[in-house]
Formats: structure tokens, C-alpha cells, sequence
């Protein structure tokens, strides 16, 4: 049977840095609500296209995988926030990193973007359809969010990451997936006026609106994650014993608290850096999955567990089985283009349109 194996990861965080003090210089919000309820003290605010976050991302996973574009014949871009719908945006990363062998699927689930590529990728190599494929997962959210909105604002970040997939003999990468999504939760988290649904073709396009239901979105984030988790322990005849690290959605410190003590895996166990980026939907699993091996937190034949959610309500889990090999092949040079601003000069003009709305 083929396996799917991870030969290569990379991230794309932009550089300026959106403080929880910035938002307040803006907003009726402090450092203190925003860390004691989400555990979130900063996060990035892109200066250019989605694009080039996710092309950076992805020659970054080529360059560990130590593979040419040309090799790679299926590209999965997970994000709600794509650059464009006609062309996808995902043929626009195939055309820039060179990619000229591969098909370019664009998925939107929200914040389950890339779990869901990983689990469709995975099978698509197993089934011998493809043999390389690249899944990348991100988001441009600051471009879509409500400044005036400060239930909302607060939580995201933008940033992307990618993990090339390799056919395999060994058991090795995904072993298994489960993924869902809840009925009659469609409206829990919403962007209300972007869409082609007749109720949306008005002028509020210009001023994307969300309605947010946060503890409803937080108890059933828990739940879900969790059957998610041990359908995929039960399918694997693994225990949370036998995981060496859990690498989940990283929307909100306390929902990985309560998640742990569910699952009864010890807290040193659990990737955390929703400090440093915040929510950025379906970039968090590929950056914080890219960090901990940065960290040297994942070792060969380590199992890692992954947990995600989002609008939708979309949900899943998936266990890895990690290769041999933990470090880079080679590094990639690529670079977002340079940014001049703070993220409070880039986001000005949002923030001033949204003002000026309100005073309307
Ligand atoms: O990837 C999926 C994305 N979704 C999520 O992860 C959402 C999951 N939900 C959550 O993380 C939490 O529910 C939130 C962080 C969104 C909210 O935390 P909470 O403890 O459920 O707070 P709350 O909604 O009950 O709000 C408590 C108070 C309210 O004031 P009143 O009505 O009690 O006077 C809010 O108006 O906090 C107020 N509030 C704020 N205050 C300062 C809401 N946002 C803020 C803010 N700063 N940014």
C-alpha cells in the first residue's frame, strides 16, 4: 500500500507586527482582555498578496524537500481569502513557483483548509493518482475583517504555510483522517456580505461584515475536535499515549487547554504559538507543525496529532506518522518583497473606512 509521506514544510509569516496595545489605540479593547481570554498577545499583518505568502511557503517546502516545481503534479491551497476566484488562486502559486506538471485545486473550508488538503492529497497518492503534491494552507484575514468589530478583530492574524507530499512504500505521513461538518452551525461564524447568494449583491462588499457567536463557535470547537481525535486514535490502534506531540488549530489558548484535559494529553505535549500569530485560520496547523520542527520538537517516527476547526462548522483530526528525516534538505532564499510600513499604517485605511462608515 502507498503511503503519503511529508518530505518538506515551510512558512510565510509577514513581518509587522500587530500588538494587542496597537489594537487598543483603535478600539475599546486592552492587552489584558485579549491574553486572559484567547491568550493572544500579537499577530501579523500581510503588506502584499495572499500570493506571495503562499509562493514563499511553498518554495520554503520545495527547497526542504529538496524537489524542482516541475516534479510536483497536484497543488491544494486551502484559504477563505484567495486573490482571486477566476483565475484560482491556486493556478496563480503553480504559475510562480514554476509548478508547469501540476493540476491547482483551490479549497475552502476556512480554518480547516489544510487538514483538509492534507487528507485529500494523502488519498490521492495512495490511490497511485498523484505522487508529489504540495498543500498549502493560509490567509490574508486583516484584508476581510471589521476593524470596528472588536469580538472579531482581535482574534486573527495573517500567514501561510505548505508540506510537500511524497508517494512511499513505509508507513509514513497521514495515516489517518477524520473530517466533518455540523449541521444547521452555518451562520455561528459568517462573513455576511461577500458572496454571490442574491441577499449579498449590494455595496457592502466594500465593508466585509462578520457575525461571530464566540461561545457557541468555543464549546463546539472542543467537542468536535475532540471525537475527531479519538476517531482517529481508534482507527490508527494508537492510544494519546502513544502521541509525542499534538499540533492543533491554534484559535485560542483556552480551547487548547480544555481540549488537553479532554484528551488527557500532558500540556508539554501541545504546539502552542497562537501568542505570536494569533488565529490565522488555515495557516496555523503548516506554521506551528513548520515551528516545531524548527524547535527539534518532532523526532523520526514521532506520531503527531492533529485537531482542527472553523466556520463551516468544519472540523477534523489527522495522525501523522513522521519519516526519518526532521531537517531541511536545502533552504530556499525566497522572500516576501520588503515592508516599509507599520502594521497600523497598513491597516489605516481599513480602520478609517470603517470609522467613517460608522459615523455615517
Ligand atoms: O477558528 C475558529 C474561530 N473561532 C473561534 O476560535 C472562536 C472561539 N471563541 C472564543 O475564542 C471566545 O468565545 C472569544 C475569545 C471570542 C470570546 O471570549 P468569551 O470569554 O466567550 O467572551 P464573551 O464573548 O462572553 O464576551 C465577554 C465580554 C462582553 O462584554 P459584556 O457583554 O460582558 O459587557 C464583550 O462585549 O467581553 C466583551 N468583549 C471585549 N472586551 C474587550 C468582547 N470582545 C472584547 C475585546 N476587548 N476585544
Amino acid at each position: 500500500m502507498k503511503y503519503a509521506k511529508i518530505t518538506g514544510w515551510g512558512k510565510c509569516v509577514p513581518p509587522a507586527v500587530l500588538t494587542n496595545d496597537d489594537l487598543a489605540t483603535f478600539m475599546d479593547t486592552s492587552d489584558e482582555w485579549i491574553a486572559s481570554r484567547t491568550g493572544i498577545r500579537e499577530r501579523r499583518v500581510c503588506h502584499c498578496n495572499f500570493s506571495d505568502m503562499a509562493i514563499v511557503a511553498a518554495k520554503r517546502a520545495l527547497a526542504a524537500a529538496n524537489l524542482d516545481a516541475s516534479e510536483i503534479d497536484l497543488i491544494l491551497l486551502g484559504s477563505l481569502t484567495m486573490d482571486s476566484l477566476c483565475p484560482n488562486t491556486a493556478s496563480i502559486v503553480q504559475n510562480a513557483i514554476g509548478a508547469r506538471n501540476a493540476a491547482a485545486i483551490d479549497i475552502n473550508s476556512a480554518c480547516t483548509g489544510f487538514l483538509y488538503g492534507l487528507h485529500i492529497g494523502t488519498n490521492l497518492i495512495r490511490t497511485g493518482a498523484h505522487q508529489k503534491v504540495l498543500v498549502i494552507g493560509g490567509e490574508f484575514i486583516s484584508h476581510y475583517m471589521n476593524w470596528a468589530r472588536r469580538d472579531v478583530a482581535v482574534l486573527f492574524g495573517d500567514a501561510c504555510g505548505a508540506v510537500v507530499l511524497e508517494a512511499c512504500n513505509e508507513p509514513s505521513g497521514l495515516l489517518a483522517a477524520k473530517i466533518g461538518c455540523e449541521l444547521d452551525t452555518g451562520e455561528a461564524i459568517q462573513i455576511t456580505n461577500l458572496g454571490s447568494a442574491y441577499s449579498r449583491l449590494t455595496d457592502d462588499f466594500l465593508y466585509p461584515d462578520w457575525n461571530f457567536e464566540g461561545q457557541e463557535v468555543f464549546k463546539r470547537a472542543i467537542k468536535a475536535m475532540a471525537f475527531a481525535c479519538d476517531d482517529v486514535l481508534q482507527q490508527t490502534g494508537l492510544t494519546i499515549e502513544d502521541v509525542n506531540i499534538m499540533v492543533p488549530h491554534q484559535a485560542n489558548r483556552r480551547i487548547l487547554d480544555a481540549l488537553a484535559k479532554r484528551l488527557g494529553i500532558p500540556e508539554e505535549k501541545i504546539m502552542v504559538n497562537v501568542h505570536k500569530y494569533g488565529n490565522t485560520s488555515a495557516g496555523t496547523i503548516p506554521v506551528a507543525l513548520t515551528e516545531a520542527l524548527e524547535e527539534h520538537r518532532i523526532k523520526p517516527g514521532d506520531h503527531v496529532l492533529m485537531a482542527t476547526f472553523g466556520a463551516g462548522l468544519t472540523w477534523g483530526a489527522g495522525l501523522v506518522k513522521w519519516g526519518e528525516r526532521v531537517t531541511p534538505l536545502s533552504i530556499s532564499d525566497a522572500e516576501l518583497p520588503p515592508c516599509h510600513q507599520t502594521a497600523l499604517e497598513i491597516l489605516a485605511p481599513h480602520i478609517e473606512r470603517y470609522s467613517a462608515r460608522a459615523k455615517e
